[in-house]
This record gives C-alpha cells, structure tokens and sequence, in this order.
C-alpha cells in the first residue's frame, strides 16, 4: 500500500497533467460574518490565480473556465481600464508581454513609454486602446520559457472585458451545480485615476449589474493600495467584502505607511472596520530560512484571525523555481517540484484560501491538509 509520500508523488504527476478533477466545493463559511476567518473549521477556498494560468495562457476565458472545471472556488480576474473606460482582464496597462500586440504593424506607433506608479516603462498600454482595438488582439504566454506547454494556446483567446468574466461566471456556476466566487483585483488604482479612467466606477456598476454586491455574495474585492479599499468602502458604499493585498516589503503607492504597518495588531484592526480580509504574499506567512528552505510559521495568520480578518497567501505555483529550495525536484527550473506537500504546509498554518496557478492542486492539497498520517 502506497504511504503518504507516494500518494503525494503520484498526486503531483497527475496534477501536471491539465486533467479536470472532480470539483470539491467549499461550504460556505459560518459564523457571523459570511466570510469571517475559518480558524481551520471551515474548508479553505482555492482561488484560480489570473485563471488556471499554470495551464493557459492567463486573463482568458479559457483559463477561468479551466480553473472552475478544476474545482477552483473563486476565478480572479486583475482589472485595467480601455481608453473607452471599459474594464478587462489583463495583469497590468503593458500589454506587450501577454498579447501578440508588437507583432501587430497597425500598433506600431501605439508603443510608448510611461511613469507607472513611479517606473518608467516602456510597450503598449490598454489606456491607449478601445476595446474594439484590444478585441483584435490574441493573448499570448508570459512565461513561455517555464511554461512552454502553454504556447499552444497562443493566438486562440481574446483580452476578455469583466462582464465577459461574470457572465462566465454564472454559466459554470448553472453548469457544475455549485457558484463559482469571483476576486477581482483593482490594478494601479491611483495610476488609472490619474489618467481619467477610474476602475472604482465600472467595478462598482458592474457588481451592482450582476447583483454581486452584497456582504454575502461569493465576491472579493482586492487591491495593493490600502486607500482603493477604504474609497470603495466610504465613498462608492461596496458591500461585497475586501482584502488588501500585501508585499513582503515597501509601501503601497503614494502611501506613507508601509505593509508591515498595516500588519501590526493596531493596523490589522483598522483594516478590519472595511475590508474582510488580507492576502499576504505567502513568505509573509511562512518564511524562508537564509538558505530557501521553508521556515516556520511567522504567526501573521492568527493576527489576523485575532482582528477578524481572513487570509488568503499568494501565489502558489508548482514550478521548482517558485518553491522552497527544500521542496525543489531535481535542477531543472521549469520541472514540478513537491507544490502539493508545500501548500499542504501553509493551509495547516489555518489559512482561509490561497491563490494558485494550478487549481488542481490547490483542490488536491486541500483535500491532504487535514487528513490523518
Ligand atoms: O491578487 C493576488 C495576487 O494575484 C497578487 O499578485 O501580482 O499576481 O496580481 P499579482
Ligand atoms: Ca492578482
């Protein structure tokens, strides 16, 4: 009979496949607040990161749709604006690095550079195009070099717009019997703003559109900038619940205060007058040691938890070069290591979700994390 390593093994072979699995669906959460912190009663959401991106090319449909088949709780579209103020899916404004934009000769002239949130960076930006324009693009893998099985896909799948992702959304969730959660990020706030093409206005309309706002609605609103939150909760009145994403350093642009500021008992107590939760860059939670290998638990989720908030790490993706150095499987960057024995490790720490690239695997060390040696 195979022991628990095997298992894990064979489990992570079958997780390199882009096999759909069975869905697992989280009950939804008790306690008073719909999305209150699971204190390791409740089972932890796996979040489809830019989709089921360690399988397709990201922000495509097909990518969502993968994650949700995969038994993804919530798909997690970024959201930029168009230069006609309409919200897609697309990581950040550049969109060289992910379309087949620079192969276009009509756009040639539409490559320019720009300060974005203090970095001066050079290609093609979603501001400077109608949506009509983007829909004449083809998404493309970003990191061909790791995920060389991805370019398959490429010049298959349109920039899809956020309602294109709703509308989704609610066909999957019909379909597989079960809602799927949406957990859109606003991308470069204070940047958009600056340009005329605020993202507060569409997300908040489109929410409202789709009847999503509300406390209980299988919905998080995200954002690295502390200050979106509190503009969506004091001015725009969201009701579907927040979670400020955190960096391992720095600020939060145009922010004085700093991400660990936010983290201290005190500022983890404010954030908990507007937003639901944090989402943590996952070395926030469990550390590396000086030389890669995984360290211990910092004790951030149980801060957390202790303010109320849940707490959703990312990103968690199976490539040796994303993982712990003692989680690594052989030499090769690009090759799988032991991705399910680590998210096994950090949903123990009693995280409420994480955000993964492969879903499947997300769905698979959920399953693991609880059960008896
Ligand atoms: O939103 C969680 C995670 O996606 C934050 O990182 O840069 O992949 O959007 P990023
Ligand atoms: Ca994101």
């Amino acid at each position: 009979m195979a022991d628990r390593r095997q298992v894990l093994r064979l489990s992570a072979l079958a997780a390199g496949a882009p096999a759909v699995l069975g869905a697992t669906a989280a009950p939804a959460l008790a306690g008073p607040h719909p999305h209150g912190p699971g204190h390791g009663r409740q089972p932890s959401l796996v979040i489809g990161h830019r989709g089921a991106s360690g399988y397709r090319p990201e922000h495509t449909l097909a990518s969502y749709e993968l994650a949700a088949r995969m038994g993804a709780d919530f798909i997690e579209p970024d959201l930029v604006a168009t230069r006609d103020h309409v919200l897609v899916a697309r990581h950040e404004p550049e969109i060289g690095g992910t379309t087949d934009v620079a192969s276009r000769p009509e756009f040639a002239s539409r490559r320019r550079t720009v300060v974005l949130d203090g970095v001066t960076t050079t290609g093609w930006f979603t501001h400077d195009f109608t949506l009509a324009e983007l829909k004449t693009l083809r998404a493309t893998e970003r990191i061909p070099q790791v995920r060389q099985r991805n370019t398959l896909y490429d010049g298959l799948f349109r920039i899809p717009t956020f309602q294109e992702v709703l509308d989704l959304r609610q066909r999957l969730s019909h379909e597989l019997d079960r809602e799927i959660g949406v957990y859109p990020e606003t991308k470069h706030p204070t940047y958009f703003r600056g340009l005329g093409l605020e993202l507060e206005t569409p997300l908040v309309r489109a929410l409202r559109r789709n009847r999503l706002d509300r406390r209980d609605a299988k919905v998080f609103v995200q954002s690295f900038e502390a200050a979106n939150l509190r503009l969506l909760h004091e001015q725009y009145k969201l009701r579907a619940p927040m979670v400020f994403l955190t960096s391992a350093s720095g600020n939060p642009y145009g922010d004085p205060r700093s991400y660990a500021d936010y983290l201290t008992a005190a500022g983890l107590r404010e954030l908990a007058t507007y937003a639901g939760g944090i989402g943590p860059d996952k070395n926030q939670v469990i550390g590396r040691n000086a030389d890669g290998t995984l360290g211990t638990p910092t004790g951030l989720v149980g801060d957390a938890h202790a303010a109320g908030l849940v707490v959703h790490p990312y990103t968690f993706r199976a490539e040796n070069q994303f993982l712990p150095a003692d989680y690594r499987v052989g030499a090769d960057p690009a090759a799988y290591g032991r991705a399910i024995d680590e998210q096994v490790a950090f949903l123990r720490t009693g995280i409420d979700g994480l955000f993964t690239d492969q879903a499947d695997i997300g769905v698979l060390a959920r399953s693991l994390a609880f059960q008896p040696a």
